[in-house]
């Protein structure tokens, strides 16, 4: 391929030398901190009475983005050390979203759920963030109302008013368990009048995280990582918790570097990981011929040189514990490498497969039937391309097919990695990859 002249792409984009399957990949990688877990913890920072301190914080421009708002409303950020974060929200005087910002990034509207506690209102763009589909708020708005709120939208924004006396505690039914709608709800009723229940709530592990976080500041929260939390709202704010809360390993992370380990390492240690978190990919990946071995914070895979191709499964995306729709594309570009078909059955969003065409330009054999299904026959040798990713998860799980590959790839929309994954190239450079970051 012509490599990278006349690539028409705005922004930084990566040069990936393919290894053509080689199992050549070895040494640590250590995962970082969950984007989807520090964004919210910087909304509950609104609750607190006091800087509220962040450890294993991931260096991403989602986390600068979500600091660039918080000092916007009138708050402050602070880069305490290399992993270490103060948000110190104290001083917050305004409950508008600054526009911008928080039109790029789902997680914004989490801080909707705070404002509303502790101002009795909050204005904000409809919230942006990746291209996988619709991505409604109406569960958000029907749930604010419940706890008394009025809700008005126009072309450009949302608006929502408590009553005088503040919201108050209500009985709430998910129609969909929602992962930031339970957030934004359970950090709006830490601070309502009486007690919240919600029900068909998330139970994804960052959800678990952000109560943790509520409760060492004397939140009363009980059923977390259960589909009913009960909160027993406090008008008071929260107080100061003791030491710096760590944020969560990113499950998404390690699920992408365990695939990337089970296709190209030879002996890989992944650190710094919950291997709990990701049981179902582990439990499957084992399945199919992946020798994988645990402790309680890592991952170590090791692959012979002459391996026969792993065995295909077939997954269906679920809400946690059941399969992540965060891991469904790097879960693609493995079974490009495995043996027999599988199917793909995406049930969260309705726009997640569009990467599929790019990986059949590389000489993937994958048939998408409709917005939700896809069909993956392999094993496939994968040649070079130039590839733009949709969405942050499926821009890493390009950067892993650009590995398997043979030749040179470029992989564009960086900008849309660096979004959640911290100094992608040089981590995957430290265990023997060849990926340049070439700034446009
Ligand atoms: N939904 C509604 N109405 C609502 C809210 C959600 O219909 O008011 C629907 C959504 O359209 C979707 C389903 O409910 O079909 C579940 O969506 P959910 O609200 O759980 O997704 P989210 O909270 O917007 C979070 C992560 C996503 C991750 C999903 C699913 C954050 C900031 N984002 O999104 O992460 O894919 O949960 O696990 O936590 C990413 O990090 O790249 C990412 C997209």
């Amino acid at each position: 391929m012509k490599a990278y002249d006349g690539v028409a792409m705005s922004g930084d984009f990566f040069i990936v030398n393919g290894l053509g399957g080689k199992r050549a990949l070895a040494g640590e990688l250590p995962v970082r901190g969950s984007k989807n877990a520090a964004l919210p913890a910087f909304s509950a920072s609104l609750l607190f009475d006091a800087p509220l301190l962040l450890s294993n914080v991931p260096r991403i421009s989602d986390v600068a983005a979500m600091g660039d708002i918080i000092e916007v409303l009138g708050g402050k950020m602070e880069r305490r050390s290399a992993d270490e974060i103060a948000v110190d929200a104290r001083k917050t005087q305004s409950a508008r979203l600054p526009h911008e910002p928080a039109k790029k990034m789902r997680a914004s509207v989490i801080l909707a759920g705070p404002l509303l506690a502790r101002f009795g209102e909050a204005s904000f763009p409809h919230p942006g963030g990746c291209v996988i589909g619709a991505r409604p708020i109406d569960i958000f708005m029907d749930a604010f109302e419940k706890m008394g709120a009025h809700c008005e939208e126009d072309k450009q924004e949302y608006r929502v008013h408590a009553p005088k006396t503040g919201l108050c505690g209500a009985d709430i039914f998910f129609r969909q368990p929602t992962v930031t709608g339970t957030e934004t709800l359970m950090l709006a009723a830490t601070r309502a009048r009486g007690t919240t229940f919600l029900r068909n709530a998330a139970m994804e592990p960052e959800v678990v995280f952000l109560a943790e976080l509520l409760q060492s500041g004397g939140a009363d929260i009980c059923g977390v990582g259960t589909p009913t939390i009960e909160i027993r709202g406090n008008k008071q704010p929260l107080l100061a918790p003791k030491k710096s809360a760590r944020v969560i390993p990113d499950r998404i992370e390690a699920g992408s570097f365990l695939i990337l380990a089970a296709l190209l390492g030879k002996e890989m240690l992944i650190t710094n990981c919950i291997p709990e978190h990701i049981r179902i990919l582990i439990e499957f990946l084992r399945g199919a011929g992946v020798s994988i071995e645990e402790t309680n914070t890592a991952l170590r895979v090791r692959t012979g040189a002459t391996l026969k191709p792993y065995k295909s499964f077939s997954i269906k995306t679920h809400e946690y514990p059941g399969f992540p729709t965060d891991l469904q594309a790097p879960l693609a570009v493995f079974l490009t490498q495995a043996s027999g078909e599988a199917l793909i059955h995406e049930t969260i969003f309705d726009g997640r497969l569009a990467y599929t065409s790019d990986l059949v330009s590389m000489g993937a054999d994958i048939s998408l039937w409709d917005a939700h299904r896809a069909t993956v026959r392999g094993p496939r040798k994968l040649k070079g391309r130039e590839l733009h990713g949709p969405d942050l998860r499926a821009g890493l799980a390009y950067l892993i097919a650009a590995l398997v590959a043979r030749g040179t790839s470029v992989v564009g929309n960086a900008a849309l990695i660096d979004r959640g994954y911290e100094r992608i190239e040089e981590r995957l450079a430290s265990i023997g990859a060849t990926i340049e970051r070439v700034s446009n």
